[in-house]
C-alpha cells in the first residue's frame, strides 16, 4: 500500500529517525508496553495545498488547548496505547499524520491509517507551538520512562532548581558539555493534562530536557536522534551515581572548578 510519506522524502527521513529511536527507547528498557510518545512537526516537508485537499480519515477532535502557530501545521504522532518497538518496524501503523485545523484548538488524522494520537498529544502540541513562537529549528518532541531518572524524582531533595542538574553534570564531564542546560523539574500532574502541557511548555523555555516527577522525561531537538541522545546523557550520569550508591559509597562528584572550566571550554 502506498504510503503518505512517499510522496515527501524528508517527512520520510524524520519519521524513519523518529522509528530508530522508538527502538532505542524499547531496547534502553525506557518504553514498557505502551510508554512515551514521539512526535515529529513535518509541516515544512509537505505540500501543504495537497494536504488541505485530502479527506480526513477520523472526527474532527478538541486539542485541549488554542495553539495558534501551529494552525495548519502537519505532524506525525505516535498512537496512544502503542508500542515503541512495534513504531519501530512499522512507523505508519502505530502511528498517523495529523493536520491541526486553522482554529489551533482541533486536529484530524489525514494518513495512512486512522491510529488515535498518543495521550500526551496537548504536551506535545503545546511545545511545538512554543518552538514555532520562538523561532526555533527544533521539530521533534520525545516522552519517555527512563527508569533512573524516574527513580531520582521520588526524593524530593533532588527536585529543588538545579539540585540534580548539577549531581548529574557532576557525575562524568560530558554530560556538562553535552546537555549545558541541565534538566527541569515539572511537579507531579496527571498524564496527559493540559496543566502538564503548560508547565512543559515553561521548563523546555530553559532546559532541552525536563523530568516530570515520577513520570518521565521530555526532550527536544532538531530531529529525533538528537533528541535522545540529550536524555542517553542524562541517563548514563544517572547510572554512574547509582552504580556508586550501589557499590556502597556516595560518589564524589567533580569539583565546580572542573565543571565551570567545562563551561569555559565548551563555550557553554
Ligand atoms: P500513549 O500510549 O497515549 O502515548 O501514552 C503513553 C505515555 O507514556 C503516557 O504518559
Ligand atoms: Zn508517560
Amino acid at each position: 500500500m502506498k504510503s503518505f510519506l512517499d510522496d515527501y522524502p524528508r517527512a520520510k527521513d524524520e519519521v524513519l529517525k523518529a522509528a530508530e529511536v522508538a527502538g532505542y527507547l524499547w531496547q534502553n528498557g525506557w518504553a514498557e508496553r505502551n510508554g512515551g510518545n514521539i512526535t515529529v512537526n513535518i509541516t515544512e516537508h509537505v505540500n501543504l495545498e495537497r494536504v488541505w485537499r485530502m479527506q480526513p480519515i477520523g472526527p474532527v477532535t478538541e486539542i485541549g488547548m488554542t495553539l495558534p502557530h501551529i494552525a495548519r501545521g502537519v505532524f506525525f504522532c505516535k498512537g496512544t496505547g502503542r508500542r515503541m518497538r512495534d513504531l519501530a518496524r512499522w512507523p505508519m501503523d502505530n502511528g498517523s499524520v495529523i493536520r491541526i485545523l486553522p482554529d489551533g484548538a482541533h486536529y484530524e488524522m489525514i494518513a495512512d491509517n486512522p491510529v488515535r494520537p498518543t495521550s500526551e498529544l496537548p504536551s506535545h502540541l503545546a511545545i511545538h507551538d512554543d518552538l514555532i513562537a520562538r523561532g526555533s529549528t527544533y521539530r521533534v518532541a520525545i516522552h519517555t520512562h527512563p527508569t533512573e531518572l524516574v527513580a531520582m524524582s521520588h526524593n524530593p531533595a533532588f527536585l529543588k532548581p538545579d539540585v540534580l542538574t548539577r549531581l548529574l553534570w557532576s557525575m562524568i564531564p560530558e554530560t556538562r558539555a553535552f546537555c549545558p542546560k541541565g534538566l527541569g523539574i515539572i511537579p507531579y500532574e496527571m498524564p496527559s493534562s493540559v496543566k502538564l502541557a503548560e508547565e512543559t511548555v515553561k521548563g523546555l523555555q530553559e532546559h532541552d530536557v525536563v523530568l516530570w516527577e515520577k513520570h518521565g522525561v521530555v526532550a527536544i531537538g532538531n530531529d529525533a536522534p538528537e533528541a535522545f541522545d540529550q536524555i542517553d546523557v542524562l541517563v548514563k550520569a544517572a547510572q554512574i551515581y547509582q552504580d556508586a550508591r550501589s557499590m556502597g559509597f556516595i560518589p564524589e562528584g567533580m569539583t565546580d572548578a572542573a565543571m565551570d572550566e567545562l563551561k569555559e571550554a565548551f563555550h557553554l
